[in-house]
């Protein structure tokens, strides 16, 4: 009985199983062997997993992204699965079985790597194919022309491959295409101008390959077409006017390309567009009459990068859609009207209008913006509103605001045209004039050697010099054998080197070529220490053992009489400030030779980047005692220049690298190459670069030849030696580029006489001081921002800035302690107290601007005639004259400052 009913059961059981897998089978389960040998066979050269395609069921019913109809395979998917171990080895691009799988309609391996090119048969076998999606399938070789065969196709995508060659004109012929994606490949030739025959087009997609050539016009007769985007490709020529006609377009990338000319007026009529990307192209000319009112839907908006110029009056403020507007980078001027102060627009959407030349005044509040970007222009007057943090508003010409542009930029932009510049609220300031490079001439060199001389008897004296020199070098050269290089030089002619060269005065003695050569071991790469601005400078070591600095003046490369008239100022210069001339060597005929005293240190630049490079660099920077030293040293020498040479002179490159140090970091001063007489005119500089001059070509302000020629622009490059000794940040000297103004212009509102602590913001981490040394640095601070007055009538002289560094805790002790007493009594005042004073009521003379009478003549730069007893009487004065001092020892300018006084 019970075996009988269990035996029932199973039989139950069994047909159930049977009745039901029936069912199934009808239903899905694939009916063409030849389609399953297929999809097998795909299985095992893709190497798909057991697990995703078991090998015993059904493919229509049980393999994963494998659907049917009607028993015939209609769609294949294998993106998202993996391979297995094995067919990770070797992927290929192996699907050859698709051949027998005649109903396919959608092939998708999107993301499934099928590295290799794809077979020619595709286009020529599977006909009924409507989606093709290879995208990040790492395929290569070229898109195969047979694919234009697959007339049925709507979507086809390739992007994200490796796919090379230029694109088949035959896919002009996929009359059913809605999607073609062929962004991020390699693929070079021009848009097939066939595209235009994808009427049925509606996502065309080209970005990011190799395409040049111009834009098909064709392209604007694709009625359908919502995106189209071809950027960061090659392409140029100007923009097909017909686009104007693509009324569906939501999408349109042009960016990163090479169009130029001008935007199509007919671009207004794009009514459906959202997004509009044509930035960094060449475009240029105006933009559209119109086209910010009409094109209401707009969301994005990129023209940045362009030469986009005309107006910008604002319509894009009301833009009911926008979110996010770029024309950046531009030149775009006018002013700009602001938005109404209900616009919603402006508040909810991102502004970036910098970089272009956009002017006048900001008479909205940059407040109600979410973001927006001004930088870079040329707006002027107050602010309103900078409260918010939702505005850059840096490098323009406004009031009271930090990082802006600089007065002579800002004046030069508003007078070119013709319009006025209300010149940052100040009343009116006075720069120099920037001395004239180009109107160099030998009749000035003349000039200018006779003024070094002092007159015209020691012209004489010079010529004579020179014939010597000349009859000498002739000599030497007629002495030579052989080759000019190496040639020896008889015994007899060789002088004898100097027994102690630290005792050798004025331009040293002569040594031979072969000397000097022996020392530099044939002037090799080795012993080279840069290429200067005046000559290659090599290191040496003379017979004996004593390291020597060689300069090689190639005449074929300087100009001849540079050395001469370096040797000429080292007969002059007595001051124990500036490196050693040991000697020189003229017998070369076209090598000019000087040597002179090896600096053990090298020069503060690089002693310091010495220091702070090491493992731990709190322990080997330079401390604050051998920095005020260095300073103090370095003011030493330029004093000498200013105020005790007859006539006076400047050095004009003043900076780190221009500061040698012996052994026991004593300064000695280098770079006397820009040396020139100390006048407001434009005479050029008198000799060629000394030593240890710019590390790099690039140009400062003493490359140029045109740096003033007065105190004060010594005074100035100073300033920043000065900072950069407080801060350890190294190199501000030698730029004088935007970043360094910026630096400059975040630094300094960090030097307050009124708040020490202040000072330590910026100042170097690495440097450990206590309370007095704080104090110090604080001095020296107040200092360096007062020799960076942008005025430079108001920039102290050398003997000042040398007694405040010799006594620095003068400078803030004294104010502190007693204000009032130092403002009064002038009898028992000092240098420091004429300082602050100065200080104080600059305030109220601003205001009233009623300069005193002895206020130009004693500025010293623009009466040259009096620059000589300013810059050695000023001292005596400023202790007697109240007034004096003002102009001495004036305040740091501060924006803020000026903008309340006005
Ligand atoms: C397609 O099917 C036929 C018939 O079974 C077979 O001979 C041929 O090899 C198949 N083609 C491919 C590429 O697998
Ligand atoms: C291909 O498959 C991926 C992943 O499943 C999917 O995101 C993509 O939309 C598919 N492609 C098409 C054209 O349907
Ligand atoms: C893609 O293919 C290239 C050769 O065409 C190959 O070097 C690279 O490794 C492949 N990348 C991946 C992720 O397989
Ligand atoms: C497919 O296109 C190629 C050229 O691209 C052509 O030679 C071939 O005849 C076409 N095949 C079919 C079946 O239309
Ligand atoms: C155009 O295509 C590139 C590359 O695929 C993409 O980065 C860019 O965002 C696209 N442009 C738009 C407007 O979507
Ligand atoms: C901006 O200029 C366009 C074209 O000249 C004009 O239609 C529009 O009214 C102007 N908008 C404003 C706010 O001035
Ligand atoms: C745009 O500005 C740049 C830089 O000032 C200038 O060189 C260029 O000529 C200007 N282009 C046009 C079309 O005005
Ligand atoms: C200003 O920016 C902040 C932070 O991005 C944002 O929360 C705030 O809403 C913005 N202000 C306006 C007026 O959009």
């Amino acid at each position: 009985m019970d075996a009988q009913r269990s035996v029932l059961q199973i039989l139950l059981l069994a047909v159930i199983l049977f009745l039901i897998q029936c069912v199934v089978a009808q239903k899905v389960s694939i009916s063409s062997p030849i389609e399953r040998r297929a999809l097998l066979d795909l299985r095992s050269s893709l190497g798909l997993r057991a697990k995703n395609w078991p090998i015993k069921a059904d493919p229509c019913t049980s393999w994963l992204g494998v659907q049917c109809q009607n028993g015939a395979v209609r769609s294949i998917s294998v993106s998202g699965l993996r391979r297995t171990r094995l067919g990770r080895l070797k992927p290929r691009f192996n699907v050859d079985s698709l051949v027998n799988l005649t109903r396919l309609v959608s092939f998708n391996a999107s993301g499934f790597l099928l590295p290799g090119s794809m077979p020619d048969w595709f286009g020529n076998q599977l006909v009924n194919l409507e989606v093709l999606d290879l995208r990040s399938c790492n395929v290569s070789g070229s898109i195969r022309g047979s694919l234009g065969n697959l007339s049925r196709l709507t979507s086809l995508y390739l992007c994200n491959n490796n796919l090379a060659g230029s694109i088949p004109a035959t896919l002009g012929h996929l009359k059913n295409l809605k999607i073609l994606d062929l962004s991020v490949n390699s693929l070079t030739g021009s848009i097939p101008p066939s595209f235009g025959f994808l009427g049925n087009i509606e996502r065309l997609e080209l970005a990011s390959n190799y395409l040049s050539g111009s834009i098909p016009p064709g392209l604007g007769s694709l009625q359908g077409l919502q995106v189209l985007n071809v950027s960061d490709n090659n392409l140029s020529g100007s923009i097909p006017v017909q686009f104007g006609d693509l009324s569906r377009l939501v999408e349109l990338d042009l960016s990163k390309n090479s169009l130029f000319r001008s935007l199509p007026e007919e671009f207004k009529m794009l009514k459906s567009l959202q997004k509009m990307v044509i930035g960094n192209n060449k475009l240029e000319g105006h933009l559209p009459v119109d086209l910010f009112s009409n094109l209401v839907e707009l969301q994005v908006v990129d023209f940045s990068r362009n030469k986009l110029d005309g107006a910008l009056n604002g319509t894009f403020w009301s833009m009911p859609n926008l979110r996010f507007l770029d024309v950046s980078s531009n030149n775009f001027t006018g002013p700009l009207p602001g938005p109404h102060s209900n616009s919603s627009a402006a508040t909810a959407a991102e502004f970036n209008l910098s970089n272009n030349f956009l002017y006048g005044t900001l008479n909205f509040s940059l407040g109600m913006f979410k973001f927006i970007d001004l930088s870079g222009n040329y707006f002027q007057g107050k602010v309103i509103n900078d409260s918010e943090k939702n505005a850059t508003i840096d490098k323009n010409c406004l009031q009271a605001v930090l990082k802006q542009r600089s007065l002579e930029d800002c004046r030069l932009f508003y007078t070119d045209r013709g319009l006025s510049f209300d010149n940052f609220g100040l009343q009116d300031t006075i720069q120099p004039p920037p001395a004239d490079s180009s109107s160099a001439s030998r009749k000035q060199w003349i000039f200018v050697l006779a003024g070094v001389g002092g007159g015209l008897g020691f012209i004489v004296i010079l010529v004579l010099v020179l014939v010597l020199l000349l009859r000498r070098c002739d000599k030497g050269i007629r002495n030579q054998t052989g080759s000019a290089d190496v040639g020896p030089v008889p015994e007899g002619d060789s002088p004898q080197l100097p027994k102690n060269p630290t005792i050798l005065a004025g331009s040293g003695d002569p040594f031979t070529y072969e000397q000097l050569l022996h020392a530099t071991g044939n002037f090799s790469e080795t012993n080279l220490i840069k290429h200067g601005h005046s000559g290659d400078l090599f290191h040496g070591i003379l017979e004996g053992g004593i390291h020597v600095v060689i300069k090689k003046v190639n005449l074929s490369s300087f100009k001849k009489e540079s050395y001469v008239m370096e040797l000429d100022l080292f007969r002059k210069l007595t001051h124990s400030r500036f490196v050693p001339l040991l000697g020189h060597c003229l017998e070369h005929e076209t090598e000019k030779l000087l040597v002179y005293k090896y600096m053990p240190n090298g020069d503060l630049a690089n002693s310091f980047y010495r220091a702070t490079n090491m493992e731990d660099d709190s322990l080997q920077s330079l401390d604050w005692i051998t920095r005020l030293k260095v300073a103090t040293g370095a003011v030493e020498g330029l004093c000498y220049l200013h105020h005790e040479c007859n006539p006076p002179l400047v050095h004009r490159d003043v900076q780190a690298s221009s500061i040698l140090l012996d052994d026991k970091f004593e300064v000695r001063l280098g770079s006397l190459s820009e040396i020139s007489r100390q006048e407001g005119d434009t005479h050029q500089n008198v000799l060629t670069r000394l030593l240890w001059n710019h590390q790099t070509s690039e140009p400062g302000p003493s490359d140029s030849g045109s740096s003033p020629t007065n105190c004060a622009y010594d005074v100035y490059c100073f300033g920043k030696v000065l900072l950069e000794l407080i801060t350890g940040k190294l190199g501000i000297g030698k730029a004088e580029d935007a970043s360094t103004k910026e630096w400059l212009e975040q630094t300094l509102p960090c030097i307050s006489i009124y708040e020490k602590e202040l000072v330590t913001e910026i100042m170097d981490p690495s440097l450990i001081v206590d309370e007095d040394l704080l104090e110090e640095v604080w001095a020296m601070a107040i200092v360096a921002k007062s020799c960076l007055n942008p005025k430079p009538s108001k920039r102290p002289s050398m003997k000042h800035i040398l007694k405040a560094l010799e006594n620095p805790l003068k400078v803030v002790r004294e104010e502190s302690f007693s204000p009032a007493r130092l403002r009064t009594s002038s009898s028992s005042r000092s240098w420091s107290s004429a300082f602050f004073g100065s200080w104080r009521q600059s305030s109220s003379e601003s205001a009233t601007n009623s300069g005193h009478p002895n206020r130009e003549g004693f500025s010293g730069f623009r009466q040259p005639g009096r620059v000589g007893s300013h810059c050695s009487a000023g001292m005596e004065h400023s202790s007697s004259h109240k007034r004096l001092s003002n102009e001495i020892f004036p305040e740091p300018v501060e924006m803020k400052d000026i903008g309340e006084i006005r």
